[in-house]
């Protein structure tokens, strides 16, 4: 428990930067460390968006503003509720005033291992960029279960060991390597032992694929 806690005041002083700067430093981030693009963000997760959804460590609110943007172009907005918690303060308030005046999204402060929220309640979920932050990932995704309807569907994308070419999986190596000192990262994962863990907490496999340094999933709570 202690330990536990130890973990979660790290995260709280990893990510106690300004959103602005955390959003620049994503940027290289995303390219450099997961390999991946935006595009590839928008369209795994603004696929899974249902009626009631739940925005997991939501951070700063960028990307989630992106996608609910990209879904108002393309004549599908997310017209009912969006629940949105990340852990750390700093981050937090970054979503709170991006969404202020956006009715339908309600931001909350809550470690994902220990949801405040109602049993089988949500349509979807998204964890983007996100689940290798967590301490106690099988708690977490526990707890996505848990909330999510039956048939409800849950979006991650999780960073993966460094693969691929060189120099590409050096700078991979580095920036992970940076990322865990720092601790805005806990630990990149082999793609069978997380997927295990999807399976472990309940869920079935729905679609998934590698690309880049990440595994992209979405995982379906059985009905
Ligand atoms: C790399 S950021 C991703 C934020 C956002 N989803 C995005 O894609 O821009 C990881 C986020 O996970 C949050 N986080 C880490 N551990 C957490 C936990 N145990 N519970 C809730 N949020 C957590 C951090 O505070 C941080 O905002």
């Amino acid at each position: 428990m202690e330990q536990a806690n130890d973990e979660l005041q790290k995260i709280e002083r990893a990510y106690d930067s300004p959103p602005l700067w955390y959003d620049i430093r994503g940027f290289f981030i995303l390219t450099f460390a997961y390999r991946s693009t935006l595009w590839a963000q928008i369209a795994l997760f603004g696929g899974n968006m249902g009626p009631r959804h739940l925005e997991g460590a939501i951070g700063s609110g960028t990307l989630c503003g992106i996608i609910l943007a990209w879904r108002r172009l393309t004549g599908r907005p997310v017209k009912s509720e969006i629940v949105g918690f990340d852990y750390a303060p700093s981050m937090l308030a970054g979503a709170i005033r991006r969404f202020k005046t956006t009715p339908n999204i309600r931001l909350m402060q809550a470690d994902v291992a220990a949801l405040d929220l109602p049993d089988n309640y949500f349509d979807t979920a998204n964890v983007a960029n996100a689940v290798h932050c967590f301490p106690d990932v099988d708690g977490g995704l526990r707890e996505l279960h848990r909330v999510l309807k039956p048939g409800g569907r849950l979006a991650m994308n999780v960073l993966l060991f460094a693969r691929g070419i060189q120099p590409f999986k050096w700078i991979a190596e580095k920036i992970d390597t940076w990322g865990m000192r720092k601790g805005i990262l806990y630990t990149p994962y082999q793609e069978a032992d997380i997927r295990q863990r999807i399976v472990d907490a309940g869920f079935d496999i729905e679609r998934e694929e590698v690309s880049g340094n990440t595994y992209n999933v979405v995982a379906r709570k059985k009905s």
